[in-house]
């Protein structure tokens, strides 16, 4: 069974960055991407590093090239410890996907944001 938590108002919520709210002991990281809203235990999976207060990032794509290219740009949360990279949407690790950041289900209901715990 979920509960329903007040987390924040939407209008809060900063563009390229979280909007960190209580949740109990802990903290929740709320984002804004152009999908909607997400959340994220602000806590990283690596060793436990206020994850949500890092960066909201892309990063660099893998190619056969020898050239950079950056893309993803906003949709990624970058641990300020380790540089650790999470999808802000799935709470994966881009290089481990089997690593994840806790996610939180979102709901939004006119300013009011709404975590499903
Ligand atoms: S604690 Fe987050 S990358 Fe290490």
């Amino acid at each position: 069974m979920t509960v329903k938590q007040f987390a924040c108002k939407a209008s809060e919520v900063p563009h390229e960055a979280a909007k960190i709210v209580p949740f109990g002991k802990f903290s929740i990281g709320i984002f804004k991407l152009n999908d909607g809203y997400h959340a994220l235990l602000n806590i990283c999976p690596h060793r436990g590093a206020a994850l949500c207060e890092g960066p909201v990032c892309g990063t660099t794509k893998t190619t056969d090239a020898r050239e950079f290219v950056y893309e993803r740009e906003g949709e990624l949360i970058r641990c300020a410890w380790h540089g650790w990279e999470f999808d802000i949407r799935t709470g994966e690790f881009l290089v481990d996907p089997a690593i994840r950041a806790r996610r939180f289900p979102v709901t939004l209901e006119g300013d009011d944001i709404f975590i499903h715990v």
